[in-house]
C-alpha cells in the first residue's frame, strides 16, 4: 500500500479528510503532523488522537508540529468555524495514545528517508511544518514521491481575505517556500473546493450509520453547516480537505488541470496569502507549462459527496 504523510490543523473538513483517509484501501498511513490552523497545533494532535482510537486505529503516529507561523505567532483564537475545540465543540473520548515525542517536520524527514521515493504528502493545513521540514533538509524534495496540498484560490475569490484562501494566508512565507521546491505538487484550491458539497442528507446519512466515526462526524458538522448556512442559505459545507485527499488517492482525477509555475504574495498589502499563476495563455486549451512542477487543479471529473458518505458510513 502507498505510504501517506497528512499534515493538517484538525478542524472539522480535515476530520472528514483524516476518515476518509483511513478508509481508502490503496492507502497505509504511516504518519500525522499537526500545524497551528483552525485551532493550536497541540490541540489538532489531541483531536487526531481522539479520532483514530474512535475510529479504531489508535497507533498511528501524531506528531505536534509548528506551534507559530513562519513570521509571526498563532495569536488569534481557534477559528469560530470549526468550534473552540476544532471539532464542533464535540467532546470525543479522550486518546489513550500520545503525540510522539517528536516534531512534525523531523518526523516527515524521518519518514521520507523510511519511503524513500514512495512517501506521498496530502497537506491541508498552513505550509508551516513543510517549509521548516525543507529549511532542516533541502534534499527532501527528491524522496517525496507526491505533494497534494489544499489552498489557494485562482479564478474563484479567496475566503479568508477576497485575495487569499486560509492556509495560504496563514502562512504565507511557508508557502511560497513550498511552492519553490523541487517536488510534484497538486494544488488544490476554491476553484474546486467551492463545487463539491456535503448536503444535509448526506450528513443525515453518516448519523444513521453503525459506525461510531460517522455518528461522530455528523455531530461534528452542525456547527460548520450553520457557519455555511449563512453564507449559501442552506444547511451544507464545501469538502476543501477531503477534495484534497480524494485526488492524492485517486478516487477523484483532476481534469483541465495544467502545471503552471506559480508564487504567493508575501507582501503586506491586500493581496497578501494570493496564489498567482499565469493562466492567461490557458483559455485556449489546457496545456502544461514545461519545467512547472505545481499543477493548478481547475476542474474533477466526478462528485466527492455521495462517494466520501458511503466511505465514512460502511
Ligand atoms: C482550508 O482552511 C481551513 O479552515 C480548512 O480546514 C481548509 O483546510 C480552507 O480554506
Ligand atoms: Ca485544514
Amino acid at each position: 500500500n502507498r505510504p501517506v504523510y497528512y499534515d493538517c490543523d484538525t478542524g472539522i473538513d480535515d476530520a472528514l479528510g483524516l476518515i476518509y483517509l483511513l478508509d481508502s484501501p490503496s492507502v497505509n498511513l504511516v504518519g500525522i503532523g499537526t500545524v497551528c490552523g483552525n485551532t493550536f497545533a497541540e490541540q489538532a494532535a489531541d483531536n487526531n488522537l481522539r479520532l483514530l482510537q474512535l475510529a479504531g486505529h489508535p497507533n498511528i503516529p501524531v506528531a505536534i508540529g509548528e506551534k507559530r507561523f513562519r513570521n509571526r505567532d498563532y495569536l488569534s483564537q481557534p477559528a469560530p468555524i470549526h468550534g473552540a475545540n476544532g471539532l464542533g465543540n464535540l467532546e470525543l473520548p479522550a486518546a489513550q495514545a500520545k503525540p510522539i515525542d517528536k516534531g512534525a517536520p523531523e518526523f516527515l524527514i524521518e519518514l521520507s528517508h523510511q519511503y524513500q521515493g514512495e512517501l506521498e504528502v496530502i497537506a491541508v493545513g498552513p505550509l508551516t511544518n513543510l517549509a521548516k521540514a525543507l529549511d532542516l533538509d533541502p534534499s527532501l524534495p527528491a524522496r517525496i514521491k507526491q505533494v497534494t496540498i489544499m489552498g489557494g484560490a485562482f479564478y474563484t475569490p479567496g475566503n479568508k481575505t477576497p485575495a487569499a484562501e486560509a492556509n495560504i494566508l496563514d502562512d504565507p512565507e511557508a508557502a511560497q517556500v513550498v511552492l519553490a521546491a523541487k517536488w510534484p505538487i497538486t494544488l488544490v484550491g476554491l476553484d474546486v473546493t467551492m463545487k463539491h458539497f456535503l448536503e444535509e442528507k448526506h450528513r443525515e446519512q453518516m448519523a444513521h450509520s453503525d459506525r461510531p466515526v460517522a455518528q461522530a462526524l455528523a455531530e461534528i458538522l452542525n456547527i460548520y453547516f450553520d457557519f455555511y448556512s449563512n453564507i449559501y442559505g442552506a444547511r451544507c459545507c464545501a469538502l476543501h480537505d477531503p477534495l484534497a485527499v480524494a485526488i492524492a488517492v485517486g478516487d477523484i482525477k483532476a481534469i483541465n488541470s495544467p502545471l503552471v509555475p506559480t508564487v504567493v504574495e508575501t507582501g503586506d498589502g491586500p493581496a497578501r496569502g494570493q496564489t498567482i499563476a499565469d493562466l492567461r495563455t490557458q483559455r485556449a486549451g489546457y496545456r502544461d507549462v514545461p519545467g512547472a512542477n505545481t499543477r493548478i487543479v481547475l476542474d474533477t471529473d466526478r462528485p466527492l459527496a455521495a462517494l466520501i458518505t458511503d466511505r465514512i458510513c460502511n
